[in-house]
Order: structure tokens, then sequence, then C-alpha cells
């Protein structure tokens, strides 16, 4: 079957399904440029089909990431709006020709169904169930517990399921609004940065925070419950129409809020850790209550809250799973491929594909297309027998070079693929790329790309953590070593590279080890703050050309700017 998923909300994607493997995903951001689009990703749908040479035709099936006939009276208007934006691109019926939509979607999809004659059969899918495909039918396991958690689906926050073979079973469920994703936006809104974006500067901004009042201040906030957890609603705003997520009462308990862009103090540090702390305790224990609830030996998890790589961490450190999988397309994005992987799985009975979902289904381009642009821009560039040792020589001498080869990676993180690549031993590298490359704030932390097999030589663990969803504590010994990627609390959020994931990016990292000892790069997305990940050719050049960047690597050629930086390595 050919089944195509769509998330149309924060983070808006498309995902290809062909007889249960997934063959293309991206978001929208990456064509649109517009950093968590949340438009209707007709563009990343194109993509999907182009890759794999298909129309919207020849689809079985189409896979939508939300249920809107679970909101029984009145769907929000944005989902209202957005069912009409899809049963319009998917039929080709114009908006003002599809009946008002008052009644439940189904009757009007069946409306648009008939008067268009098409026999595309649409399926609306509750989200967190599509959460949970995602990560489970996606994971290397027969069987597991699978944990979500994010801000809200149609009514459900928070859920865990029981995965085994192609089947899924509802065990528990929290529903909106106690909700962890919209507990950690609200405290990311109160602390001057947006909501639904911020989150991650909040948890880079907690390490440098200490264990304070603070802690006993937002545990007040939850309750934790023998089915998961309850919120002191009193607190928050986030359910109703107002300006703040929080309330004055909120306010009463913490102090004034943080402006946006105003200084960062102590106290904000303090409470970005507490809310870190209490939403730890809070996975841990629906994590606990998973093991409980189904057994099992595994443990899945996605949905936005499982961005936390801090949390991920614990989970793993301190829950009695013995394998762990957190999906890397965690948040919203992923929804697109459990909502065709639901299709597929639990409508179809298809059979599942176990090996493990590249991460690597976005834009790729062949040698002659890359060619054709470089030559268009009549750029000088060099075509290298062993890109991988060239960039390896030219990191280890402390050059900040991006790295595109391949196909981009989905999700949040940039694996190898759209990466900018430096020397992690030097203790300046984090503050050189901010001040010239990647204007971030001074407190977010750059992250290590490390040789699977050498990762426990460096850090806490040696679990593989592909993805770069867990931080793991680097050795004491090696902090000195790896200043770069070391955050202030001593952890790193790691990503592990083995030769089958990512061939040319394991050899890049292998070389730079065997000229410098040291089997780590520090890798950060190739963009600037507040722009998405490079998706094109066009654009890494123009990064190249007006950031601090000192070289650009496309498939094999070398991209100048500088001949004097990249002449010592092109010699012969
Ligand atoms: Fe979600």
């Amino acid at each position: 079957m050919k089944i195509l998923g769509i998330n149309h909300s924060n983070d808006a994607a498309a995902a290809l399904v062909v007889d249960g493997r997934v063959m293309a995903a991206s978001q929208e951001e990456r064509f649109s440029r517009l950093k968590h689009d949340a438009s209707f990703p007709d563009k990343a749908i194109e993509h999907c089909l182009k890759t794999q040479g298909l129309k919207l035709g020849d689809l079985d099936a189409v896979a939508f990431f939300w249920n809107p006939g679970i909101h029984a009276e009145a769907p929000p208007r944005r989902l209202v709006n957005s069912v009409r934006h899809h049963l319009e691109y998917l039929y080709g019926v114009p908006s003002h020709l599809i009946p008002k939509l008052g009644e439940r979607v189904s009757s009007i999809e069946q409306t648009v169904h008939l008067a268009s004659g098409r026999k595309l059969a649409i399926h609306y899918l509750t989200h967190h169930l599509c959460h949970a495909a995602a990560a489970f039918f996606t994971s290397p396991f027969e069987d597991a517990a699978i944990l979500t958690a994010d801000g809200y689906g149609e009514r459900q926050s928070t859920t865990i399921y029981r995965g085994s073979g192609t089947r899924l079973e509802l065990l528990a469920e929290i529903d909106f609004p106690h909700s962890i994703g919209s507990f950690y936006a609200a405290l990311t809104d109160y602390l001057g940065f947006r909501a639904n974006s911020g989150e991650g500067k909040v948890m880079g901004l907690a390490s440098y925070g200490k264990d304070s009042e603070y802690v006993a201040k937002v545990r007040k906030l939850i309750t934790f419950t023998e089915r998961g957890f309850e919120l002191d609603l009193s607190y928050f705003e986030y359910f109703h129409d107002r300006p703040h997520r929080y309330s004055d009462k909120l306010v009463a308990l913490l102090g004034p809020p943080r402006a946006p862009e105003s200084v960062v103090d102590k106290r904000h540090e303090d409470i970005s850790f507490a809310l870190q702390a209490i939403t730890e305790e809070a996975m841990l224990h629906l994590a606990r209550l998973a093991r409980k609830l189904t057994g099992a030996k595994n443990l899945c998890v996605a949905g936005g809250v499982a961005l936390n790589c801090v949390a991920n961490g614990r989970l793993q450190r301190e829950t009695d799973f013995d394998k762990f999988y957190f999906y890397p397309a965690a948040g919203d994005t992923g929804t697109s491929v459990g909502a065709a992987l639901v299709v597929e799985h639990l409508l179809n009975n298809g059979k599942r594909s176990m090996e493990v979902a590249s991460e690597y289904l976005g834009t790729g381009f062949t040698p002659a297309q890359v060619r054709a642009v470089l030559d268009r821009g009549q750029l000088r560039y060099h075509t290298l027998k062993d890109p991988e040792l060239t960039a390896a020589r030219m990191v280890a001498d402390g050059l900040m070079i991006a790295w595109f080869q391949g196909r981009a990676e989905f999700g949040p993180r940039a694996l190898g693929n759209r990466s900018i690549v430096t020397d992690p031993r030097r203790k300046d590298m984090k503050d050189l790329l901010n001040a010239t490359v990647k204007f971030r704030e001074p407190f977010r932390p750059y992250a290590p790309s490390v040789l699977e097999e050498s990762c426990g030589k460096y850090f806490g663990s040696d679990v593989p953590s592909p993805y770069m969803l867990r931080a793991y504590p680097t050795r004491p010994e090696m902090i000195d070593v790896l200043p770069a990627i070391t955050h202030v609390d001593g952890t790193a959020r790691v990503q592990t590279v083995n030769e089958k994931q990512n061939p040319r990016y394991y050899r890049l990292i292998k070389e730079f080890g065997r000229l410098t000892g040291v089997d780590c790069v520090l890798n950060t997305s190739f963009n600037i703050r507040g722009e998405p990940i490079i998706n094109t050719v066009d654009e890494a050049i123009k990064c190249l050309m007006t950031t601090g960047l000192d070289a650009l690597f496309v498939e094999d050629y070398l991209v100048v700017k500088d001949p004097a930086k990249v002449a010592p390595y092109v010699k012969g």
C-alpha cells in the first residue's frame, strides 16, 4: 500500500509509507524556510511523492494526524480550516464548494468524495495513537511499552500503550488540560521564551541553575497519582484565550515573569532548573507506571516531551527497562509517519518491516544536480578523491566546515547530513561558533558526534544514542579534552554514529580520531539562529558566503570561499 501521512499543526510535515516502510518524510519548514511552519504541508507532500515517482492519484490512502470527530460539538476553527484545506488539496475541489463544517467531518468528507468522484480514502486518526505508532512501528522491538507525552491531542495529553507485533493497546491516558507539554510551555512563556519553540533553550538554561527554593515551589504545580499526574490548574491560563499561559497566582508564587530578550539572571536559571527537575520526575513516574502496566522490557517514547534529552537520559539510567527507543521526530512532525503506519498496520494488517527506519528521509541531490548549481553560480570548487579525510584534516586544524551529504534528516536534529562540524577540543569553539556562524544565546550547549564504539570512553554510558536524544555525563577525565561540547553541568547531548547508519559521517569522525586521538567531533545543525536547517545546495552556498564558515562540503565537492584557507588541503 502507498499511504501519505499528514501533520498539519506545529512543524507541519508529510510522510510516505510504501508497504510498511517509510520512504520519504519532511517538515514543511525545510521548503518554506519558515521555522516551525504550521501551514498545510503541500511542499512536503510534493517532496514525498516526487521521491517515489508518484502522483496523488497513485496513493491508496491518506492518513491525517488528528481526529476532528473527537471534538464532539465544535472542533477548533484552526482544525476546521485545516480539514477544508486538505480536502481542497487532495480532491481538487475549491474550498468555497466544500460544505460548511458544522457537522462531523466524516460526512463532509463523504460529500466532497462524491462530488469529486475520487476514491482516495482519508483516515482521521487520534493524535496520540499517531505518536505511539510512529515510536513503536519504527522501533526494533516486537514488544514494548510506549509512553507519549505532549502539549495536547484531541483530548489526551499523555498515553501509555502496549505494542506487540502490529498491535497497539491503550492502557492509560491523561486528558488535557493536565499535560506535561503544556506545563513546560507555560513556564517557557513565563521565562520569556516562545512557547512551543523555546523549550530547548530553557532545558539548556536549567543546567546553569541550582537546587533552590524554586524546586519545592514548582512541585506545588503537580501531584503524582497512581494513574499518572494532575496539575493544579489555578496556576495556568493556557486553556483560556489569554495573552499568557500562566496565571497571576504563578507570578505570586515565583515572582515577576521575564520579559522576552531581557537579561537572564540567577532567578531565571534556578526556575528553569526547577521546571526541568519536576519534568524529569514526571517522566520517570510515567515510565515506571508504563513498566508496571505492561511488564515490557523495552520502552518507546514519543510526543514533544520526548525531545527533552536530559529527561530521556534519566529514563535510561533510572528505570527498569532493558532497552529504549526515543523516536527521533518525537514532536508533532512525526505524527505524519505515525498516521500512515496506523493505516498500514492497524487498519490494513500490513506486515511490519523490522528494519529500523532511516532518519534521512528528506531532500537529496545527485552529483550532477550539485555540479549544475555550482557551475551556475560560477563558484570555485574542487572535486575531492577523499572528502571525509580532507574534512577531518580541516576540522583537526580548527576550521569550521559545513557537511552536506545525501538526504536531509527528518526531525529536529542534524545528524551528519546537514551539519556544521568543528573541533570539540577547543575551549573557544563555542564562542567562535556563536559569534561568527550560529548567533545563538550563549547558554545553549553544542553537542558531540562520537563513534558508537568509543562512546563509553568519553561519556558515562556506552548505550548507542543515534538520534542525539539522550544526555550523558562526560567522563570527568574527558571534560578538559572536550570543552566545546561539555555543558556547564558536565553532560553532553550525545549522538553516536556507526558505519551502517551514516558511512560518510562515520568515516569523517574516524579520520578525525586518527589525526587527533579523539573519536568525537562537535556537530551542530547547518543553519543560523531562527532559520530552519539548510535543505538545498543553493541555501548551503548562501550560508557559507554570509557567515564565518570556512568551507562547505557537498557530496564530493569542496566549495571554496577563501582560496588561501583551503589551499593546504587540496594540493596535488
Ligand atoms: Fe503531539
